[in-house]
């Protein structure tokens, strides 16, 4: 297994006219679990085909525990990738599929044989091991790609560009429980491209969130969801995500409109001027009582174990995440209620403060 570093590595397609992915640099520990996550388009795909060596960046170096590697061909990184949809033998077995990356490097049959045996059993692939792939549904096809992808144990990292997009969405539960306790205990680097959240924050030990080929933030599922470092990655991970309102700040005191909701606390004093508001609608509330920033609620979505209510707030629309015995109805005014600790604010997109709601009557 490797520690990858990237040094300032950026890809151009168009000749340097447009970058796919802008220049980072970043390092990811020996044996961790990471996740890249992003919208379609951001870059998430280019980056993992440089770092297999798919593709050679236009500026910046890559390094396998301290070794440059970027002018190494593909074969000769020994990495193991899984991409989308199944990349297989039709003129094999299942059986001989999983064994191919070990046959080619010449590795014992009664070794190879246990292995299969043991991917198999952890991808539910057992009866099938003598059949043609062709002859399988293609979730089952891209559960044999995965296989292949995990067999051998040599490798210095495993790279799964969105694996399970085919399989079944229950089956998919099953199999990243199982991708994570396999991980667990043979410890690869693995790296792991989704577009989904909830995969990604139930996979990794670290998410790396990717916007318009930029790393906008990384860190652990929490961290992603309790401090969010930037507009997007607040609006892009929750369901729903972060609410923003327009809002400015005098002298330390946070208002929204003619409304004062708090003051502002940061490293650096916060200067004057506009700003934006976020808070998640799990720390939104809502009174009926009292005055505050008022909204009109329009809209009340049963989520079965929770209420979404939407209202029209300040600028566009707000959602407050509620229990189920909340008895706001459509058209009723109310007004917000801060989280003390939870809401923050954000000057060109990126976060630069709280807001300290103590002592302010809402
Ligand atoms: N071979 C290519 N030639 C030109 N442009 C490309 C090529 N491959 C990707 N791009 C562009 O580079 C950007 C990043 O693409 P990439 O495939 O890395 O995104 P992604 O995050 O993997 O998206 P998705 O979730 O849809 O797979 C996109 O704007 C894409 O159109
Ligand atoms: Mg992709």
């Amino acid at each position: 297994m490797a520690e990858i570093r990237l040094e300032n590595v950026g890809h151009s397609y168009d000749d340097g006219a447009t970058f796919a992915l802008k220049p980072i640099t970043l390092t990811w520990e020996d044996g961790n679990a990471i996740a890249l996550l992003g919208p379609s388009g951001c870059g998430k795909t280019t980056l993992l085909n440089i770092i297999s060596g798919l593709l050679t960046p236009s500026t910046g170096r890559v390094f396998f525990d301290g070794v440059d590697i970027t002018d190494l061909d593909t074969a000769k990184r020994n990495v193991a990738q899984v991409f989308q949809f199944p990349v297989l033998y039709d003129t094999m077995t299942v059986r001989e599929n999983l064994s191919f990356p070990l046959k080619n490097r010449n590795v014992a049959k009664d070794v190879i044989s246990a292995r299969i045996d043991e991917i198999a059993e952890l991808l539910g692939l057992t009866k099938y091991l003598d059949i043609r792939p062709q002859k399988l549904r293609s979730d089952l096809q891209q559960l044999v790609s995965l296989g292949r992808g995990l067999v051998r144990r040599d490798v210095p990292a495993i790279l799964f560009d969105e694996p399970l997009t085919v399989i079944d969405q229950n089956f998919k539960w099953t199999l990243r429980g199982r991708l994570k306790e396999m991980h667990n205990s043979t410890r690869h680097t693995l790296v792991y491209v989704t577009h989904d959240q909830t995969e990604a924050l139930t996979f990794a030990d670290k998410v790396v969130v990717l916007n318009q080929g930029e790393i906008v933030q990384t860190g652990t599922a929490s961290d992603l969801f309790l401090a969010p470092q930037d507009e997007f990655v607040g609006f892009f991970i929750g369901s729903p995500g972060m609410n923003f309102m327009d809002a400015s700040v005098s002298n330390g005191d946070v208002s929204i409109g003619s409304t004062l909701i708090g003051s502002a606390d940061g490293d650096r004093p916060i200067a004057n001027g506009d700003i934006r508001v976020g808070i998640r609608p799990e720390f939104l509330s809502l009174s009926s009582q009292g005055t505050g920033t008022d909204v009109k609620i329009n809209r009340i979505e049963h989520r079965g174990g929770y209420k979404l209510i939407h209202a029209d707030g300040p600028n566009g629309n707000v959602v407050a995440k509620l229990a189920n015995d909340a008895s706001f109805v459509a058209g009723e005014k109310a007004h917000l209620i801060f989280h003390p600790e939870r809401t923050y604010l954000f000057r060109d997109s990126k976060l630069c403060g709280s807001v300290s709601t103590k002592g302010v009557k809402q």
